[in-house]
C-alpha cells in the first residue's frame, strides 16, 4: 500500500469517527504505521480469530462476580491455545502472566499477544487512599503520582491494563461504590479523571512501566435509584451531558485508551447496548479510538434485564451498539460468527471492534515484546518500595479532612499529655487498606496505634483500649458483615481508660468491606456498638477527638453536636496510621476539603451542593409550600468543599476585570487570602458561579476553578483565576454546548457555602 493511500485511509477513519470540536483530542490521532500493521493482521485473520480478540475471560482463581457456568479450566486453556481469548482479567504476577502469554503465543496461529487486565483502583500492593479520600486532597497531581506508582507496580507484575479510573459522579452515600470515585462534582471529578489516566498511561504507553487505563462505568452508574447497587437509572440527556459525562470526556481527552460499560440501564436501555452513548457520543463526538469492554457479564445480563431473548441476541445488540470486548459474558465467542454468516451483523462492525483492540495492543508495544511486562526481577524490586510508601504517606495525610476542632483540641502534644486511644479500628492493620485493594498484603497497613506510637516521645503517655468488638468474622467472603450489637465486653475498660486521660482519640467508622461493589446500605449511621461507645466516652471525658475511617459520607449529626474534634481519615491505605499521626500531632497541617456533601441523615439523599433552585426554593423560613423537609433542614451537615486547618484564613478584595464581558472574552478574578492564624497552612481557594437565567435551569452553584495555596502565619496572597466563555457554557435546551448571555453570580471562598460574592454579565 502506498503511503498516500494509507494516509487517506487514516484520515478517512479519523473524520468518520470525530466531529470538528474533538479533533484536538489525543484520542483521535492515529499512528499510520500501527494502522497499516493492524490492516495487515486483520487481512490474515479468520472470523474465529477475530472473535477471539473480542473475548475476555477471568482467571478461574480470582473472580469478582458469579462464577461462569461450565467453563472448565481445560476448556479455557484450549480456547487460549486456539486464539479464542484475546484478553484475561485477574491473572497477576510476572510468572503467571508469562505462562499464560506463552500459551497464546506458542500455540495460536497468528501469535497475537493477550492483554491482561486487573482492578488496580488505588494501588497494586502499595495502597494509596481510596479514590474518594484522595479527591479530598483537591490535588489532581497527587492522584497522577499515586496512579503512576500503581502503574509501575502493576506493570512489574505483568499487567497491561487497569480497570480504573472510576469516574462516576455520585450523590448518594448509600451506594457502596462512592468510595471508588471522586465524589459529587463534575469539575473536580474531571480533573481527577484526567490526572489518573495520565498517571497510569504516562507519556508513552509503549514504555514497560505504563499501563492502559479503563474509564468506567459508562455511564450514569452513580445515579442508580436509592443507591442500591446495579439498580435502574432514568436520567435526562441534560443531566447526562452536564453532570455525568464531563469526567468521562476529560478522561478521553487525556488519552484513555479503553472504556468500560456500566451495569445499569438508562431509561430502558442497558448501557452495554446504548448506541447513543457508545457510538454517537464516545466514538463519534469524542473521537475515541480505543475499545470498550463490557462490565462483568453485562452482555449476558441483557437477558436478565429483559432486552435480549438469548445470548445470540445479546451479542448482536452489544456489538452493534459499540461494545467491543465481552468480559465474562460468554456471548461473543459462541455467536458472532453465526451472526455475521447470517448477515445479522455486518463484518465491518467486527473488524472495527478488532481493530480497536489490536490498536491498544500495538500501542502498549505488546507486538514488539509480548513478555516485556513479565519480569520477575522488576517484580521483586519495584513493588512496595520505601519511595512508593513515602508517596502513600504523603497521599494519606493530604487526604485527611478536619471537620471540627473546637477549642483547638488538636494538634495533640507528643509528650506531657496522657492520651487514651480507643476503638478496635485504631489497632486494625487491614481496614485502612480499603475495598478494591488489588494485591495488598492482608493486614499490612500502619495502624493508627502504630502511627501514634511512632510519633510520640514517650510510649507510656499513650494507653490503648480496644472497646467492644465491631464485627464478628471480618472476612470479605463472609457477607453480609455481622455487626456486634450485643456483646458489650470492652466498653467498661474503654470508659475507665478514657476517664483517666487528658484527651481521648476514638477511632470509629466502617469496615472496609462495608463499602465497594455490592455494599449498598439503607442506613449511614455508625454500625454496631460504636454510637454507644462514643456516648459512653463523651460522658466521662470532654476532650474527645474522633478519627473516622470510612468509605462513604456518614450521618455524623450527634457527633457534630457533642464531640469537639472530628478528623475524617477515610480508608487511607498502607501508610494510614503514620498519615493520621502526622495530622494529629501537627507535623502536617490538614488541608483536605470534602469532595462530597455529608448529609444530616440518610433521608436527605441524594444530596449535592450543585442542585437546582426548583420553583419553590426554601429560603430558610421553612415555608410549608417550599421545597423542604419538615423534620430536617435541606442543607448538608458538612458541605462540599468544606474542611478546616490548624490556622484560619480570611478572604478579601474580590475583584473582576470587568462586570460585563462579551462572548470570546475572559473574566479575570482576583481575591486576597490571608493566613490569620499562628501557623503556616494550605488553603483550597474555590471559585463557584451561578448562571441566573438559562434556556434550561442551572445549578444554584457550580465549582469552576480552585487553587491550593500555602501561606506562612500572617502571610497573604492574591489568587488569580481566569474564566473563559467555555467555563460558562453548558448543554442547553437545544442540546448544544454553549454559554448563554445573561447575569452570573460568582463566589470565591473556602467551601461551597461560604465566600465573597460578586456578579457579572455575559453580553
Ligand atoms: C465491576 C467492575 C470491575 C469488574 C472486573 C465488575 O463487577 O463492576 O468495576 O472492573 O467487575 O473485576
Amino acid at each position: 500500500m502506498t503511503r498516500k493511500l494509507l494516509l487517506l485511509i487514516v484520515l478517512g477513519y479519523a473524520l468518520f469517527s470525530c466531529k470538528p470540536e474533538s479533533v484536538s483530542n489525543s484520542n483521535s490521532q492515529l499512528n499510520p504505521e500501527i494502522e497499516t500493521k493492524i490492516s495487515d493482521l486483520l487481512s490474515q485473520m479468520t472470523l474465529d480469530e477475530k472473535m477471539g480478540q473480542l473475548n475476555q475471560y477471568t482467571s478461574q482463581w480470582e473472580m469478582t462476580g458469579p462464577a461462569p457456568q461450565g467453563a472448565s479450566q481445560q476448556h479455557l486453556l484450549d480456547q487460549i491455545k486456539s486464539g479464542l481469548v484475546g484478553s484475561m482479567l485477574n491473572v497477576t504476577g510476572a510468572e503467571a502472566t508469562r505462562k499464560t502469554q506463552t500459551l497464546a503465543l506458542e500455540n495460536s496461529r497468528l501469535k497475537i499477544p493477550m492483554i491482561f487486565g486487573y482492578d488496580v483502583i488505588h494501588g497494586y500492593q502499595t495502597m494509596f487512599p481510596i479514590p474518594l479520600a484522595e479527591a479530598s486532597s483537591w490535588e489532581p497531581e497527587l492522584a497522577r503520582r499515586s496512579s503512576r506508582v500503581a502503574a509501575i507496580e502493576s506493570a512489574a507484575a505483568g499487567l497491561h491494563w487497569t480497570f480504573a479510573p472510576m469516574v462516576d459522579v455520585s450523590r448518594d452515600a448509600r451506594w457502596g461504590r462512592v468510595m471508588e470515585g471522586s465524589g459529587e462534582d463534575p469539575y473536580l471529578g474531571s480533573l481527577f479523571a484526567a490526572a489518573r489516566v495520565k498517571g497510569f498511561q504516562g507519556d508513552d504507553l509503549s514504555a514497560n512501566n505504563t499501563i492502559a487505563a479503563c474509564v468506567k462505568h459508562f455511564a450514569a452508574y452513580g445515579f442508580i435509584e436509592a443507591g442500591r447497587d446495579y439498580n435502574t437509572v432514568d436520567i435526562s440527556e441534560n443531566t447526562l451531558r452536564n453532570v455525568i459525562l464531563p469526567p468521562f470526556k476529560a478522561a478521553a481527552d487525556a488519552g484513555a485508551v479503553t472504556f468500560m460499560n456500566a451495569f445499569n440501564e438508562i431509561g430502558g436501555t442497558p448501557s452495554t447496548i446504548n448506541t447513543h452513548l457508545l457510538r454517537d457520543i464516545l466514538k463519534g463526538e469524542w473521537g475515541f479510538n480505543g475499545f470498550v469492554v463490557s462490565d462483568w457479564n453485562s452482555i449476558g445480563e441483557l437477558l436478565i434485564h429483559g432486552v435480549a431473548a438469548d445470548t445470540k441476541d445479546a451479542a448482536k445488540l452489544a456489538i452493534k451498539a459499540g461494545s467491543d470486548m465481552d468480559m465474562e459474558g460468554y456471548c461473543f465467542v459462541p455467536n458472532l460468527k453465526t451472526l455475521v454468516e447470517e448477515k445479522a451483523v455486518d463484518l465491518s462492525l467486527i473488524d472495527d471492534a478488532v481493530r480497536r483492540v489490536l490498536r491498544v495492543k500495538f500501542q502498549l508495544g505488546l507486538f514488539d515484546d509480548p513478555y516485556k511486562y513479565c519480569d520477575e526481577n522488576k517484580e521483586k524490586t519495584l513493588i512496595l518500595t520505601p519511595e512508593n510508601l513515602q508517596i502513600a504517606r504523603e497521599a494519606a495525610r493530604k487526604s485527611i479532612v478536619l471537620l471540627k476542632n473546637e477549642g483547638r483540641l488538636l494538634p495533640l502534644r507528643k509528650e506531657g499529655q496522657k492520651i487514651a486511644l480507643i476503638g478496635e479500628l485504631a489497632a486494625d492493620k487491614d481496614v485502612p487498606l480499603g475495598s478494591w485493594r488489588a494485591k495488598a498484603i492482608t493486614s499490612s497497613a500502619i495502624s493508627l496505634l502504630e502511627g501514634m506510637q511512632h510519633a510520640m516521645a514517650s510510649p507510656t503517655d499513650l494507653i490503648f483500649a480496644k472497646g467492644p468488638v465491631f464485627i464478628s468474622g471480618q472476612s470479605k467472603f463472609n457477607l453480609p458483615l455481622e455487626f456486634n450489637t450485643t456483646d458489650r465486653t470492652g466498653i467498661a475498660e474503654a470508659v475507665k481508660v478514657a476517664r483517666n486521660a487528658d484527651v481521648v482519640v476514638l477511632a470509629l467508622g466502617e469496615n472496609c468491606f462495608q463499602t465497594g461493589e455490592g455494599r449498598s446500605q439503607t442506613d449511614i449511621k455508625l454500625k454496631g456498638l460504636q454510637q454507644e461507645l462514643l456516648e459512653a466516652i463523651c460522658a466521662v471525658n470532654k476532650n474527645v477527638v474522633v478519627v473516622l475511617m470510612n468509605g462513604r459520607p456518614l450521618d455524623l449529626s450527634w457527633m457534630a453536636e457533642n464531640v469537639p474534634s472530628i478528623v475524617e481519615a477515610w480508608h487511607l491505605g498502607s501508610e494510614s496510621g503514620n498519615g493520621i499521626a502526622d495530622v494529629l500531632f501537627g507535623d502536617y497541617n490538614p488541608a483536605g476539603k470534602l469532595p462530597v456533601s455529608f448529609p444530616r441523615n440518610v433521608g436527605q439523599l441524594p444530596l449535592y451542593y450543585n442542585h437546582k433552585s426548583t420553583g419553590r426554593p426554601n429560603n430558610g423560613d421553612n415555608n410549608v409550600f417550599s421545597s423542604h423537609f419538615t423534620d430536617a433542614s435541606n442543607d448538608a451537615l458538612f458541605p462540599f468543599g468544606y474542611g478546616l486547618s490548624y490556622t484560619t484564613f480570611a478572604y478579601s478584595d474580590l475583584k473582576l476585570s470587568s462586570s460585563e464581558i462579551s462572548k470570546g472574552e475572559k473574566v479575570q478574578v482576583s481575591v486576597t487570602v490571608k493566613n490569620t492564624g499562628l501557623v503556616a497552612g494550605q488553603e483550597v481557594v474555590q471559585l463557584y458561579i451561578r448562571d441566573l437565567v438559562g434556556s434550561t435551569t442551572r445549578p444554584v452553584k457550580e465549582l469552576k476553578a480552585f487553587e491550593k495555596i500555602s501561606l506562612e502565619a500572617g502571610g497573604s496572597q492574591v489568587v488569580n483565576f481566569e474564566l473563559t466563555e467555555n467555563d460558562l457554557a453548558f448543554w442547553g435546551a437545544d442540546n448544544q454546548f454553549r454559554a448563554e448571555s445573561g447575569d452570573f453570580n460568582l463566589w470565591v471562598g473556602p467551601n461551597s457555602v461560604e465566600g465573597l460574592k460578586t456578579s457579572f454579565k455575559l453580553k
